[in-house]
């Protein structure tokens, strides 16, 4: 039995900031809820895998776990969770049934908890699955059906791969029922070139990043400067969302109208990527075209929509429900990894130590892109050329 360094988050913890806070989630200190801790690993059974963890990113879903402003799941999880659900990591054992990896290769993790009868998540590994232990951790047992192979010389930093596990699967599967619905309705001989908007966010990027490489006019709607510059810089038409308030008013949102119909020649947004609901779902559905599709897996600002029926259903527009992706589809979405997807990055790598710092900087939204940590000290031979390579804009 081995013991490794992990993060962990307690109810008891979660507790104390919301009364601290008096409930206002925004307030609450995620330092004091996410603190490190210590884990016994389970033993390595036949079809399991043991990985050093490389280096992993901040993800929202700690957020809303750290500060119960959607559910309480760590209360529903019993008390205490592990997080972390995305990482790069290097095989380090391999138990005697495993065919598909070696020792020293290069992995992510995926976390599609328990696939339904087509595939799709039930539940996320290390969010709502029931025992699931996540990957902020120097070292992780997991099965072989958890993990895939890294394109490791795709043109990416290590630190670029490590954006990539969760975000990528869900911008890919976001895309592909996009397309998919809005073909179900318009084929390509009508209408060959999409307009195609999404909002910030590291999910929002690399879905306009995919609906780039097929060819379609792309749009990223952010209030982050450093981020515009920077899907500027790939060919991404950036529109500043500050400049609309975010949409606080009906004002705004009559405004950013306006700005897509000059965008797009008065068509609209055929397809919206909209991964925060709240004001930015209104301003979403606004700028839709006809036969416009709205797809979503997230729901930061608020969980909640309304919209008005009729409109929608008169300009027959669509909108759409999902969350993460198939395995198959995860594997997929890591083929693309350097040839489509290219993610913006923070400016710093955060060590280790500093996990609860980068999520609370997460949760300010005060980074430049997608945060990343490093959990190894010493990186493997395999790795050590591509972590040198300088976040973009470096
Ligand atoms: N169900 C699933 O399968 C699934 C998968 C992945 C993610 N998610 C969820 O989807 C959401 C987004 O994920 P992500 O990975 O893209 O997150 P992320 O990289 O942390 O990005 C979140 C973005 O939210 C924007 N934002 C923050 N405060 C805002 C505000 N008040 N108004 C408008 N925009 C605001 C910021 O964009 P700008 O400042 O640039 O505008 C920020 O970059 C999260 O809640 C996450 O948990 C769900």
């Amino acid at each position: 039995m081995s013991i490794t360094r992990a993060y962990s988050i307690t109810s008891e913890a979660v507790a104390k900031e919301r009364e601290r806070t008096g409930g206002d989630t925004s307030q609450v200190d995620i330092t004091k809820v996410l603190t490190l801790d210590t884990l016994t690993l389970p033993e390595l059974g036949p079809n399991d895998v043991k990985l050093k963890i490389l280096a992993a990113s901040a993800e929202h879903n700690i957020d809303h776990a750290a500060t119960a402003d959607t559910i309480d799941i760590t209360k529903v999880r019993g008390g205490k969770m592990y997080p972390g659900n995305s990482a790069v990591g290097e095989v380090i054992e391999i138990g005697s049934l495993v065919k598909r990896f070696k020792v020293g290769e290069i992995v992510a993790t995926h976390c599609n908890g328990e696939p339904d009868q087509y595939g799709y998540p039930l539940r996320i590994w290390a969010y709502d699955q029931p025992d699931s232990i996540g990957w902020y951790s120097e070292e992780a047992v997991v099965g072989e059906w958890q993990i895939v192979h890294v394109p490791l010389h795709c043109g990416l930093s290590l630190w670029e791969m490590a954006a990539l596990p969760l975000r990528a699967p869900t911008a890919y599967h976001l895309w592909r029922r996009a397309l998919g619905i809005y073909r179900l309705k318009v084929s390509t001989e009508r209408r060959a070139v999409l307009n195609v908007l999404s909002f910030g966010g590291g999910v929002g990027e690399l879905f306009v990043m995919l609906a780039k490489s097929e060819g379609h006019n792309v749009y990223f709607c952010s209030g982050n400067p450093e981020r515009r510059a920077a899907l500027e810089e790939i060919g991404i038409t950036a529109i500043d969302q500050q400049a609309f308030n975010r949409f606080k008013s009906k004002d705004d949102i009559k405004a950013f109208s306006k700005k897509c119909k000059d965008l797009t020649g008065g068509e609209n947004m055929h397809v919206v990527c909209d991964m925060l609901r709240g004001p930015v779902f209104d301003a979403g559905l606004a700028v839709a075209a006809r036969q416009g599709v709205n797809v979503s897996s997230g729901w930061q600002l608020s969980q909640v929509v309304s919209y008005n029926s009729t409109v929608q259903s008169v300009k027959q527009v669509t909108i759409d429900h999902m969350h993460y992706e198939t395995i198959e589809g995860c594997q997929a979405a890591t083929e693309l990894y350097g040839r489509v997807f290219k993610p913006t990055i923070h400016k710093e790598i955060y060590s280790f130590e500093d996990l609860p710092r980068c999520m609370q900087e997460l949760h300010d939204n005060t980074q430049t892109g997608i945060p990343i940590i490093r959990i190894a000290k010493e990186l493997p031979p395999a790795v050590k050329t591509l972590s040198m390579a300088p976040p973009k804009g470096f």
